[in-house]
């Protein structure tokens, strides 16, 4: 009988015990609100986590350039994240590859000379070379992982938008992270082409900008490089 009634006891405890909180009831959570919002148990939930409408809105008038979950938290599960800027004129996006995601690359005004690497090689070894001129209204592909790069040739800036399918998109500096390899892998690589000083000096010279300023259409703008 004492048996029973300690079984009872234990039976009626283990619900109790087990019975899951939802985070929006715990006061003490120290979680982040973007790491709350991926343990949230319904969209019910996730949804209470943001409560105001304007959580909803992410102002790049401020001068914010992307929105990702990091940046504003409603994207947190969403998988999409945004981009909204300006090529200044003669200015060229380093060559990168976003890791994470797909870009839709799309131009709003100016032109833009863009190129990208989708890794596909023909019979006789070649890696295919996408390159294509966008004016405003136009919009091009990048296939998450492809190198690419942005050139504006003209003086004035080129605005675009840009989405991403990961709400963590990030960017890949290609020639800095081939540098990260030791001096054997880079050698190696290039078929001992490069001298061991030389890849120091490659290495110290890459530009730590996401962006650089083209010389020869500066002068042509009548600009100088800053
Ligand atoms: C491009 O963007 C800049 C900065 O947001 C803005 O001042 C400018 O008016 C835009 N240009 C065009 C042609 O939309």
């Amino acid at each position: 009988m004492l048996f029973a009634s300690a079984l009872t006891t234990l039976a009626l405890a283990i619900p109790a015990l087990a019975a899951p909180k939802p985070l929006t009831k715990r006061a003490d959570s120290d979680l982040s609100l973007n790491a709350q919002l991926k343990l949230a148990n319904t969209a019910d939930e996730r949804y209470a986590l943001l409560p105001d409408a304007s959580d909803f809105v992410f102002d790049f008038t401020t001068g914010a350039v992307v929105a990702t979950s990091e940046t504003w938290p409603a994207l947190t599960g969403v998988g999409a994240s945004f981009s909204m800027g300006s090529l200044p004129g003669c200015g060229m996006a380093f060559l990168h590859l976003h890791p994470r995601a797909t870009e839709l690359f799309s131009l709003h005004s100016g032109r833009v000379q863009s190129s990208m690497t989708p890794g596909i090689v023909d019979s006789e070894g070649n890696q295919r070379i996408i390159s294509v001129e966008l004016t405003a209204g136009q919009v091009t592909l990048y296939p998450q992982g492809s190198f690419h790069t942005q050139f504006n040739p003209d003086c004035e800036p080129a605005n675009f938008t840009a989405s991403f399918t990961s709400e963590e998109f990030a960017a890949g500096i290609v020639p800095s992270q081939l540098f990260t390899f030791s001096n054997e892998v880079i050698d190696r690589s290039f078929g001992g082409s490069i001298e061991g000083e030389d890849i120091e000096t490659i290495r110290d010279a890459i530009p730590a900008a996401q962006l650089i300023l083209v010389e020869e259409c500066l002068a042509t703008c009548g600009r100088e490089k800053r």
